[in-house]
C-alpha cells in the first residue's frame, strides 16, 4: 500500500489503490527508477516540432470497407431491453508489421445521430481503458449492476447530445494489443501517433464521420494525450491530402498537465482538506522544490514519506467516499455511485459472452495495464506549451474539475492555469443545476474553467447531471448558466 501512494504522489497515476494491493515489485527501485526517467524527460521539449515524422507517407492507411457492418454490436448481454441507439466496437489496426491494433467502443446518439457531433474520450493512466472506466463507470450508455451480468442505463449519458467513441490507447491497454511485445514499452509520442493513425482509419470505417465537428476529452493523465494528439492533428491536417479532422475544440477533466502543479497543488490541497498536518505541509513548503530540473532532497522525500502515512487508507480519487470493502458491502457514497461498480465492470467484461459480442479477442482484461504505466518511456515536464498552442490556433480549451479529487486536484489546474498567464474575461461565478450551485465558472481568453462541486476525479461517475450539462455547455460553446 505505501508504494502505491508513494508511485501516486509522484505520477498521480489514474488508478484505482486498491488495484495494487499485493502487486509485489521493490518501491525503492521504482522511486530510483522514477527519478531516473525524470532526469531523461526532463530536457524534452513539450511542443517539439513533429511535423517531419508525421508526413501522410508515414501514416497507415488500412482498407476498411465493410468493417463498419462487422463492428456493429447487436446487443451486449445483459443489456436493457429496447436500445434505443446504435453501438459498435472492434479493432483498427495502426501497424501492420508489428500486428498492433487499437480497440474502440462507439456509441452513436439516440436522437440527431446524423448531425451531433463526434467526441473522443480518453482515461489516462498512463495505462488505464477508456471503455472500462469511461464508457462503462462514467459517462457511457451503461453500467454493470451488482451481479456482475446485467447492464442499466445510464440516463445521463454523454451519448445523449454526441457520438462518442472510446478508445482503448495505448496497445496493451484492455483489448488493444500488439503482436510485437516491445511495443508494450510505449509513451506520449507513439500514442499520439497510433491515436492518429487509429482516428483516421476509423474516419474511413465511418465516412459519414469525417466532416462532423469534433472534440476530444479526457481525464488525468489524458491531460498529456488529448492536447498532444490534438496538437498533431492541427499539425497533420496542413500536411496531409488524406483526412481533415474537423477538431473544434478540447475538455480536460482533473488533468495531469504539468509536473510542479499537480506536487504544489496537491499538497496545498491535502493541507486545506485537514488530511495533513501543519508541520508536514510546512517541512514541505520548506524543503521541496518541484520546479523542473529542482532535485528532491531527502528531506523532501522524508515529508513525502509521512504525508503518505498521514493520509492512510481514503480512496484517493473521491475523498469522502466509502471504499469497496466486502464489510461494508456496497455502502452508497454521498453522491450513490457504488464504489465496487470496478469489480462489477472488471467481471463483466471478463465473461467470454461479453468479449464475443464486443468482437474483441479472448483474454485477460483489466482496467489498467500497470507495465505499461511502470515503462512509461517518454513524457515531457509540463504540456501548458501546447495548451497554449492549442488556445492561440482557435481550439476551444475547457479545463474542468472536480472538487473532491486528492490524485489530480482542483488546486493543481488553478496553478496551472495561472502559469497560463491567459487574462479573466468573465470572473468567477457560481453555475447553477437544477436549483442548486453545480460548481463554478471562469471564463478566461481562449480558456475555459468549470469546477463541479462534489465530484471526484471520476467526475461524471459522482455528479451525472452536473457533468452532463458541462458536457452540453462545452460542446455549445456556452458557458454554464447562473440560473
Ligand atoms: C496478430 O497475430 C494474429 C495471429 O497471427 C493474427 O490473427 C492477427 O491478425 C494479428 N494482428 C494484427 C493487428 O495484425
Ligand atoms: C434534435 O435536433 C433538433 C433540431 O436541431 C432539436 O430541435 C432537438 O431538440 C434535438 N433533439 C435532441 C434530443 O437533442
Ligand atoms: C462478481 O465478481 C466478483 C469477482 O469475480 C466475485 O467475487 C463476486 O462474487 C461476483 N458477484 C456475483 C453476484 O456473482
Ligand atoms: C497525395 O495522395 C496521392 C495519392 O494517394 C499521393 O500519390 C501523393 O504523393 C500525395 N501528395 C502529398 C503531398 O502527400
Ligand atoms: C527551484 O529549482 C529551480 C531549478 O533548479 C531553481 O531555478 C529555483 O531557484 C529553485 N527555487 C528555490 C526557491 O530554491
Ligand atoms: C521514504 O520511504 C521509502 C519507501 O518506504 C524508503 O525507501 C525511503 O528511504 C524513505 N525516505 C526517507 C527520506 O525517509
Ligand atoms: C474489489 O476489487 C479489488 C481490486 O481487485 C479487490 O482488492 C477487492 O477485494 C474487491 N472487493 C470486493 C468486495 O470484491
Ligand atoms: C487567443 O487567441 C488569439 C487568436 O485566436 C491569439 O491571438 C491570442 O494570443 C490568444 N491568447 C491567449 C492568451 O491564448
Amino acid at each position: 500500500m505505501k508504494f502505491a501512494f508513494q508511485l501516486l504522489l509522484h505520477f498521480g497515476l489514474l488508478v484505482f489503490v486498491s488495484c495494487y494491493g499485493g502487486y509485489g515489485y521493490d518501491p525503492l527501485q521504482h522511486v530510483l527508477n522514477i527519478q531516473r526517467f525524470r532526469r531523461s524527460v526532463l530536457n524534452r521539449a513539450g511542443n517539439e516540432d513533429r511535423s517531419a515524422e508525421y508526413s501522410t507517407s508515414h501514416v497507415y492507411m488500412g482498407l476498411q470497407d465493410g468493417l463498419k457492418n462487422v463492428d456493429k454490436i447487436s446487443s451486449l448481454p445483459g443489456q436493457p431491453a429496447g436500445p434505443d441507439f446504435d453501438q459498435y466496437s472492434g479493432y483498427v489496426t495502426v501497424d501492420p508489421n508489428h500486428g498492433r491494433a487499437l480497440f474502440y467502443y462507439f456509441a452513436e446518439s439516440p436522437v440527431n445521430s446524423s448531425t451531433n457531433p463526434l467526441v473522443l474520450w480518453l482515461n489516462g493512466g498512463p495505462g488505464c481503458s477508456s471503455f472500462g472506466y469511461g464508457a462503462m463507470m462514467e459517462l457511457g450508455p451503461f453500467r454493470v449492476n451488482a451481479d456482475n451480468a446485467t447492464l442499466s442505463r445510464n440516463k445521463y449519458a454523454w451519448n445523449n447530445v454526441a457520438n462518442v467513441l472510446f478508445l482503448e490507447s495505448p496497445a496493451g491497454v484492455g483489448f488493444s494489443y500488439s503482436n510485437t511485445s516491445s511495443d508494450y514499452i510505449t509513451g506520449d509520442v507513439q500514442t499520439a501517433k497510433d491515436s492518429y493513425t487509429f482516428l483516421v482509419n476509423w474516419l474511413e470505417r465511418f465516412p459519414e464521420y469525417k466532416t462532423r465537428d469534433f472534440y476530444i476529452m479526457g481525464e488525468s493523465y489524458a491531460g498529456h494525450y488529448v492536447p498532444q494528439l490534438a496538437q498533431l492533428i492541427l499539425q497533420n491536417n496542413k500536411i496531409t491530402n488524406q483526412t481533415v479532422i474537423n477538431l473544434k475544440g478540447i475538455a480536460l477533466g482533473n488533468a495531469y498537465v504539468d509536473e510542479e502543479t499537480e506536487m504544489t497543488g496537491m499538497f496545498d490541497y491535502l493541507w486545506t482538506h485537514a488530511i495533513i498536518s501543519d508541520e508536514i505541509h510546512e517541512g514541505i513548503i520548506s524543503n521541496c522544490n518541484f520546479s523542473e530540473g529542482a532535485t528532491i532532497t531527502d528531506a523532501c522525500h522524508d515529508y513525502q514519506n509521512q504525508t503518505i502515512a498521514a493520509i492512510s487508507n481514503i480512496f484517493s480519487y473521491d475523498i469522502y467516499s466509502p471504499l469497496c470493502s466486502p464489510l461494508s458491502n456496497s455502502t452508497p457514497s454521498i453522491s450513490g455511485f457504488d464504489p465496487c461498480t470496478a469489480n462489477y465492470t472488471l467481471a463483466y467484461l471478463n465473461t467470454r459472452v461479453v468479449q464475443q459480442s464486443l468482437h474483441a479477442k479472448p483474454l485477460q482484461w483489466n482496467s489498467c495495464n500497470h507495465p505499461i504505466g511502470i515503462h512509461w518511456k517518454d513524457r515531457p515536464f509540463t504540456v501548458l506549451p501546447v495548451i497554449q498552442d492549442l488556445m492561440a490556433n482557435g481550439i476551444r480549451v475547457w479545463i474542468y474539475s472536480g472538487d473532491t479529487d486528492r490524485s489530480v486536484p482542483v488546486t493543481t489546474s488553478r496553478y496551472s492555469i495561472n502559469k497560463l498567464q491567459t487574462s479573466v474575461k468573465i470572473p468567477w461565478y457560481p453555475w447553477m443545476y437544477q436549483g442548486e450551485v453545480g460548481g463554478y465558472v471562469v471564463g478566461y481568453e481562449n480558456l475555459t474553467f468549470v469546477t463541479v462541486r462534489g465530484a471526484g476525479h471520476f467526475v461524471p461517475s459522482y455528479q451525472p447531471g452536473r457533468a452532463l450539462a458541462v458536457f452540453t455547455s462545452f460542446l455549445e460553446g456556452k458557458l454554464p448558466t447562473n440560473h
